[in-house]
């Protein structure tokens, strides 16, 4: 890790590599600590995981909050990103600030925001009242109504181009790291070699300064769910089922 990078990262812990995983609540915070992962993302993927909804629209700010408290308990290690969900930055920039106010306040130490020029304002805005921001482009799920899904991103070279101008935008706005989501292999690579900050990679291929998965993805919570870029480490959805049957055997 030769990269420009946050104080707290400096050299993760002299790792090669930045590793992040999305954590929710205190008792797999506690886990990850254990891990000695670099950094946690309280992600707006909560939306899915833990409220059970299609997209991540419907998350508010006060649900960000509310598990960056429940993580930042079970894991005071590492560093801790909260996602910005929608509607907390798109109305305003004040709105972008006080929320993201709130979620520092919370116990996070950088926020993350989806984006290119539409949010390199309030990158700057956030940046220059200390709070570090990490940029997300390539797929945006913020965006799914603008792009009617959650496909890969960049196959076209008008769309390659663009994700490549969104990155060096939001380095240029001031961001300490980037997430590149969905995006192919090649262009994660080459912007990986633009930029001074460390990108992080999540489908995205293995050329990128770090991976971010989803932890209930990595622990194979629910074997329906198989994205060709997600390795399973293990198998929770068939243990922790196996599990729940024994208890109730026992019971009867
Ligand atoms: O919300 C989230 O979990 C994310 C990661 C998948 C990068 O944004």
């Amino acid at each position: 890790m030769n990269k420009v990078t946050l104080p707290m990262l400096k050299g993760a812990k002299g790792k090669k590599k930045i590793s992040m995983v999305t954590c929710y609540d205190f008792t797999f915070a506690k886990l990850v600590e254990r891990s000695e992962m670099d950094t946690i993302l309280v992600g707006d993927s909560l939306g899915n995981v833990i409220k059970g909804q299609p997209t991540t629209i419907g998350v508010e700010t006060s649900e960000i909050a509310y598990h960056v408290k429940a993580v930042r308990k079970g894991a005071p290690s590492p560093f801790l990103v909260a996602d910005m969900p929608f509607g907390s930055y798109q109305t305003s920039i004040e709105k972008g600030m006080e929320n993201a106010v709130e979620l520092m306040k919370a116990g996070a130490e950088a926020v993350k925001v989806e984006g290119g020029q539409e949010v390199a304002q309030l990158i700057s805005r956030l940046v220059s009242f200390g709070i570090p921001v990490i940029g997300h482009v390539g797929l945006t799920p913020q965006y799914v109504n603008k792009f009617g899904g959650f496909g890969k991103r960049g196959k076209t070279k008008e769309e390659r181009d663009f994700i490549k101008r969104s990155a060096l935008i939001v380095e240029e706005a001031g961001a300490d790291m980037i997430v590149l989501e969905s995006v192919p292999d090649k262009l994660a690579s080459e912007i990986t070699q633009e930029l001074k900050i460390p990108t992080i990679g999540i489908g995205a291929g293995k050329e990128t300064d770090g991976q971010v998965l989803v932890i209930y993805d990595l622990l194979g919570m629910d074997k329906n769910f198989n994205p060709s870029f997600l390795k399973k480490y293990c198998n929770l959805d068939d243990i922790i089922t196996k599990a729940l049957k024994e208890y109730i055997k026992d019971i009867e």
